[in-house]
């Protein structure tokens, strides 16, 4: 390791990222509706220990605690998503000003600070009361959500600035509706291409929602989970095959939002499922402020016939480093970088989230030595420098997460916090990541 330091540009963001329902917990609080997440983790075998959000890191009551904490790092900026069921418990119709003030609070206190706000309107917690009447796969759900949107920028657009529509579109869709393992838990080619179809079109009504109801001038994106698939070999087969799984995680949601299309292959692969009608391709691609991108690792694929339609699967190469979740793989996140970049130009780019899940131990003296988060984002932040360098407009960078939390179908088994979180007394305790973090933002740069 050389001892090198990576300045990044002035005006770049440092932030922290989160989600309603991994963190907030108070699910029955101040008239909340339930939503998906309550009753998936309700259903046995579905979340790992039978766990839930209910508690979560009961950020909703010590929400003042983590804006303090933000502020000792010196973040610049705080990640989080609205919980609709909060504001809207039916999904549409009557709005609970409580839920509303929640977040109005939460927002007046990050600017106090100094900390921007960046708000996620869809972070997979739909209201149950949208999923009764068959959720993403109708199009009415993409209607209230431009709904909801309009009702969260009318109170919060005065002084929110950035705001993001969707998080993961891929996972909602093809985790939620395919494979099953998040909620709603269904396991239906046709629901994931009607939830593609509608999920979609949500963030296209909702892009004009957010800019009208705010009434000034505000930067709106969408957060895309971005990840390189490498073949497994070189055989013309595995190339083939990483190629349709490219297709699957990241065209099919880089093409409408960026080029106002449903990439060949795709249709090609699925028939007449995965299609988006030309007049919501039109919306979906009105021009976005910026494309977040969420990046964790990468996937080596192989030609595997038994997997239905993309006829890929993944393989765990040997000789990488693993987290508890994924293969470590620093470089990924460059290629995806420049990638997007050279084929889609979006205005700009944050780096929405990046982060690591490790078994932390919380030592007698109070401390977590977490070097490998250390390193984890130490070698991730080079990469981003790395395309800097190369031109890409990268604005700023979001570790996920601020806090331990509930980590969907993993549970709390998986911590990916700057800072850790003792879910018997909810103590909070910077990690040294956190710390090491801090002294990134306050120098805005990285000792390699
Ligand atoms: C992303 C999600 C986020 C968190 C991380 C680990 O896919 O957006 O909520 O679960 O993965």
């Amino acid at each position: 390791m050389s001892d090198q330091t990576l300045h990044f540009p002035e005006n770049f963001t440092w932030g922290a990222a989160t989600s309603a329902y991994q963190i907030e917990g108070s699910v029955n609080e101040d008239g909340r509706g339930p939503s998906i997440w309550d009753t998936f983790c309700r259903q046995p075998g579905k979340v790992w220990q039978g766990q839930h959000g209910d508690i979560a890191a009961d950020h909703y009551h010590r929400w003042q605690e983590d804006v303090e904490l933000m502020a000792k790092m010196g973040l610049q900026a705080y990640r989080f998503s609205i919980s609709w069921p909060r504001i809207l418990p039916e999904g549409t119709g009557q709005v609970n000003q409580a839920g509303l003030d929640f977040y109005d609070r939460l927002v007046d206190t990050l600017l106090e600070k100094g900390i921007e706000p960046f708000v996620t309107l869809y972070h997979w917690d739909l209201p149950q009361a949208l999923q009764d009447k068959r959720g993403w796969t109708r199009r009415e759900t993409a209607e209230a959500f431009a709904e909801y949107a309009r009702v969260v920028a009318a109170r919060l657009g005065d002084r929110v600035t950035y705001w993001v529509t969707h998080n993961e579109p891929a996972t909602a869709i093809l985790e939620g509706h395919f494979t099953g393992e998040h909620a709603p838990g269904k396991k239906n080619p046709m629901d994931a291409a009607w939830a593609y179809r509608y999920l979609m079109a949500s963030h296209g009504l909702a892009v004009p929602a957010l800019r009208e109801a705010a009434g000034r001038p505000i930067q709106v994106g969408i957060v895309l989970d971005l990840r390189p698939t490498h073949p497994a070999s070189a055989s013309q087969a595995d190339q083939e095959a990483a190629r349709r799984y490219d297709g699957l995680l990241n065209r099919m949601f880089l093409d409408p939002v960026l080029r106002g299309s449903v990439p060949a292959d795709i249709k090609k692969m699925f028939g007449l499922l995965f299609r988006i009608k030309d007049e919501d391709l039109r919306t979906i691609a009105a021009p976005i402020d910026f494309l977040g991108i969420n990046y964790y690792t990468r996937d080596v694929v192989r030609h595997d016939k038994s997997v239905p339609f993309v006829q890929a699967s993944t393989i765990r190469p040997e000789g990488s480093a693993y987290s508890q979740m994924w293969e470590i793989y620093p470089e990924g996140i460059y290629e995806m970088l420049t990638r997007v970049w050279n084929e889609y130009q979006p205005a700009q780019i944050y780096i929405t989230e990046n982060g690591i899940p490790v078994p932390d131990v919380l030592e007698a003296d109070g401390s977590v030595h977490d070097t490998r988060r250390v390193a984890y984002l130490r070698d991730h932040l080079a990469q981003v420098h790395r395309a800097i360098a190369d031109g890409v407009p990268v604005r700023g960078y979001f570790a996920w997460s601020l806090l331990d939390n509930f980590e969907w179908a993993h549970g709390y088994q998986m911590r990916f916090g700057l800072v850790h979180v003792d879910y018997e007394t909810q103590q909070r305790t910077v990690k040294d990541s956190g710390q090491w973090y801090a002294g990134v933002v306050a120098k805005n740069a990285v000792e390699m």
